[in-house]
């Protein structure tokens, strides 16, 4: 008779001991009563393929891959989808059974997804999107909104080249802001997005005047450490609706745990407080 292999996952990255990405994992393993294991692995990326290559042998069904190998492992790949080609980098891989590596990225789905969930009156098509920042992040969220039908997309960033490049990348409805200018940006808009790491515990504050913004304007922030940033509590402050970043982390993890245990977890109070053990 030959035994079921436990099935495994994990994250892959440097540094990975932060990552909140196991205690989700394993808080929807217990949960759903499938006996897995999610492992957070150190890996450089001299060793990254190697490693890579290496798990679907060990009894991976796949790992979650994040800074600084995002971009890099979509050369790894054997097949990339379409969402993760055009973010231009990948947060998960599925082992496939017949041994070819599947890279996706769920950052943009897990982006709209937690708005969805915890600004249930939100509309895309209300309105024009401001943005801060033009990172990695950006470009998930810049990805899942156009796909909503946003109208248009402002983006301001601290190095405005990055911004244009976005704007040639992705197109007409990008709106390039200059950074020193981008509080002009919250009187018309209908949601605001800090993709930036501004706010984050250890980095500078961000400093945008936010006097414009106006009440019922949709606030969310991508940093999660803290849970409510300065950003949160003073557009709160002024009456919008705010929404944390830790659900963004909870919905991206969605779809990979779905595709490697074939269970659709939820994300309830119960995921939140595993997430913050
Ligand atoms: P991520 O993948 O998390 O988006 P990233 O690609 O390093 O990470 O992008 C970080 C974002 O935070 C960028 O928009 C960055 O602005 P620059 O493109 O000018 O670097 C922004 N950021 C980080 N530190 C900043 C600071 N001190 N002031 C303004 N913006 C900052």
């Amino acid at each position: 008779m030959t035994e079921t292999r436990i099935p495994l996952a994990g994250v892959i990255g440097t540094p990975i001991s932060h990552s909140k990405s196991p205690q989700i994992h394993m808080h929807w393993l217990k949960t759903h009563g499938i006996k897995g294991y999610y492992i957070p692995m150190e890996v450089g990326a001299d060793d990254l393929e190697t490693v890579i290559r290496s798990l679907p042998k060990a009894g991976f069904v796949g790992v979650n891959i994040t800074v600084p190998h995002k971009e890099k492992i979509l050369e790894i790949a054997d097949l990339v989808t379409d969402r993760a080609t055009l973010i231009g980098a990948a947060n998960t891989l599925i082992f496939r059974k017949d041994g070819k590596i599947h890279a996706d990225n769920t950052d943009g789905v897990g982006f709209v997804r937690n708005l969805r969930q915890n600004a249930p009156g939100w509309n895309p098509l209300a309105g024009p999107a401001a943005l801060l920042g033009a990172g990695g992040a950006a470009r998930a969220v810049i990805s899942a909104l156009l796909e909503t039908g946003v109208p248009e997309i402002m983006i301001s960033n601290r190095t405005r080249v990055r911004a244009e490049a976005l704007k040639t990348e992705f197109g007409k409805r990008l709106v390039v802001v200059e950074w020193v200018q981008a509080g002009n940006m919250m009187e018309e808009a209908a949601m605001v997005v800090n993709t930036t790491s501004l706010g984050m515990i250890g980095k500078p504050p961000l400093r945008v005047p936010l006097d414009g913004l106006r009440k019922g304007t949709l606030v969310t922030d991508l940093v999660y450490a803290p849970l409510k940033t300065k950003l949160l509590a003073e557009a709160e402050d002024m009456g919008c609706v705010t929404v944390d970043g830790l659900g963004m982390l909870l919905h991206q993890a969605v779809p990979a745990f779905e595709r490697w245990f074939g269970v659709r977890p939820d994300v309830d109070s119960a995921t939140r407080a595993a997430a913050l053990r």
